[in-house]
């Protein structure tokens, strides 16, 4: 069937469903419209058998879902209508939420419904439970309604508040007074409002003195003080005082800029706060905050990266490199790198880029931490290394996980393995090493030069990574561990590690390592320091969210996409 994807932007939910559909044979045509007539066009112009709006922030016109079957995403249950229906529902705490797939009509959300799907709703920010339950659920409804199209005896079910299972309501835009935090109240509280407004708009709020959007909340069980006084910095964070306790934020945007570790974005404040390191093998009696995490576990260790929007500036990196290399000397067979729940990696930070005094200093510094950490993983002899994706990777991310011996994906997630869309950022972190060597140069070339997202299912089938499970995060991590476990009680485990380092020695052999990386950095340079500022236009739109970054590439799809 060939579909017409109507999206403000190709996000997570639209790449997806694009990889979903497209392995069950679906031809997807994807287009993002910013007005009605970019709709009405796009229709004329593919004549497809569906439309499908998976992330849609304007009105379908008439003309568009009067000539063609269209159906529309709502991260809603039956009967809610409105924006902002996430932000209400963790505002609201609802217990259950769902999603419902409707069709286009005169009133917005008021739809015939095509399916609905539902899920428990756990205390996570909007953006975790997007990439998460919303996008499990729509996937879901989206299957369902394809199949459903098939039947001739179904019929979408017409909006009726008077049913009992329509329980959803008209809700009102919800408001940055709606948001409002009273530091006196409870954490609970105050990260329920961070919750519901992140990744997006941000809850408006002020610290020393200066207005700005906090995003990124972690209850702390420990730290208290007088409400509203900033306790300490760790990890780009800052800790404030709440009526109850504290609580870490992690990010903020001023108005009229980007989002940045709150710590860096206040970095001539720090001087009057106390600085919290906690190391990534500290125990710590209570709940707080910690990007980089260690377990361990029958001698297996278990690395955590979760870092915000999975992007990892310098510091980061040479964080995750240290912590990594203290975790290879302990006394464990197996090493798993866990990555962050919502995101594995998306390589290097282009937040923290854009705000240096030199962003091509930075760029420099930044690649090299990444390939650093990169090599380190290559060059581990002595421990069995798995990447454990639990969430969506992009970039140098992906090739990230490729530096393990073995790499397992959570069902479902997507990863973007090509740089070329920044600017036609060449790329770097041994991805001329490392991505041949798991899919051959030719299937190589055509992830980086296509650009496009892939499934699991994709991923696998091509040998980018080994095995693909786990409907969600936590089948996912218990699968992991068993391997893990399976893998260091192995009695074969001395030959794994001895077939591992012959490999090394024969790829070392035919060409070092190092090369790889002169030749990548080579490249490089020229995109940091070249007379083409592609790289850093890209960028600068990229993080000002000015455009898709598609567009500001200019190098691959200007819109249009099928395939
Ligand atoms: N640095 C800083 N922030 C990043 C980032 C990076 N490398 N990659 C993603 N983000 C942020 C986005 O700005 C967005 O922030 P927001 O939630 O505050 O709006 C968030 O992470 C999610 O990204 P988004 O683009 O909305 O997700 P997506 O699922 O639609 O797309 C990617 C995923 C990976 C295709 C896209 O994020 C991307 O192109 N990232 C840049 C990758 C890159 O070029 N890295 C540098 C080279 S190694």
């Amino acid at each position: 069937m060939l579909i017409l994807f109507l999206t403000t932007a190709h996000n997570s939910m639209s790449q997806r469903m694009y990889a979903e559909l497209t392995g069950r044979g679906h031809r997807i045509a994807i287009q993002i419209v910013n007005s009605e007539q970019d709709m009405i066009d796009a229709a004329e112009r593919h004549e497809p058998e569906l439309i499908l709006a998976p992330f849609l922030k304007i009105m379908i016109p008439k003309s568009v879902w009067s000539r063609h079957t269209t159906l529309v995403v709502h991260p809603g249950i039956k009967g809610d209508r409105g924006p902002f229906s996430l932000d209400w529902a963790i505002m609201d705490g609802n217990e259950e939420w769902g999603v419902t797939l409707l069709q286009a009509d005169e009133e917005m959300d008021a739809g015939d419904i095509w399916a609905t799907a539902h899920f428990r709703m756990k205390n996570v920010s909007k953006s975790r439970l997007y990439r998460h339950e919303v996008t499990q659920a729509a996937v879901k409804c989206v299957l369902e309604a394809i199949e459903s199209i098939g039947k001739n005896d179904f019929r979408p079910e017409p909006l009726d508040y008077s049913k009992d299972d329509v329980k959803g309501k008209l809700h009102p835009k919800i408001t940055q007074a709606d948001r409002r935090i009273d530091w006196a109240q409870t954490t609970e509280a105050i990260a329920k409002k961070i919750r519901a407004a992140d990744s997006h708009p941000g809850v408006l709020d002020e610290m020393f003195g200066q207005p700005v959007y906090l995003f990124g909340a972690h209850e702390e069980d420990l730290l208290k003080g007088v409400p509203g006084e900033i306790l300490g910095y760790r990890d780009g964070a800052v800790c404030r005082a709440t009526g109850d306790g504290a609580i870490w934020i992690t990010h903020v945007k001023p108005k009229g800029c980007f989002k940045l570790p709150a710590a860096l974005a206040f970095k001539d404040r720090l001087d009057l706060i106390p600085h919290l390191p906690l190391s990534p093998f500290a125990k710590y009696e209570g709940r707080t905050y910690r990007e980089i995490f260690y377990e361990e576990k029958n001698r297996v260790g278990y690395l955590h990266f979760d870092f915000y929007n999975g992007a990892m500036s310098t510091e980061q990196c040479i964080r995750l490199k240290e912590a990594y290399l203290e975790a290879s000397k302990r006394d464990i067979k197996v090493i798993v790198l866990m990555g962050g729940i919502d995101f594995w990696s998306n390589g290097i930070h282009l937040n923290v880029i854009e705000h240096a005094e030199s962003p091509a200093d930075e760029s420099w510094a930044n690649i090299n931490a990444m390939n650093d950490l990169v090599r380190e993983i290559v060059l581990t002899g002595s421990r069995i290394t798995i990447s454990a994706m639990q969430g969506n990777a992009g970039a140098g991310g992906v090739i990230l996980a490729l530096a393990a011996d073995r790499v397992y994906a959570r069902e479902g997630i997507v990863l973007n393995p090509h740089y070329k869309k920044m600017g036609g950022l060449y790329g770097s972190e041994y991805w001329t090493y490392l991505l041949p060597g798991r899919v051959g140069p030719n299937k190589a070339l055509e992830l980086t030069e296509q650009c496009l997202p892939i499934g699991t299912a994709s991923a696998e089938s091509i040998g980018l990574v080994d095995g693909v499970f786990g409907e969600d995060q936590e089948a996912f991590c218990s699968r992991v561990e068993q391997i893990a476990q399976e893998l260091a009680e192995s009695p074969n485990y001395a030959q794994f590690l001895q077939a591992k380092r012959e490999k090394r020695f024969k790829d070392e052999q035919s060409k070092p390592l190092e090369h790889y990386r002169s030749e990548e950095l080579r490249k490089m340079r020229i995109n940091f320091y070249g007379e083409n500022p592609a790289y850093h236009e890209a960028r600068r739109q990229f993080v000002y969210k000015l455009s898709c970054s598609v567009e500001a590439a200019g190098d691959v799809r200007s819109e249009t996409a099928v395939t």
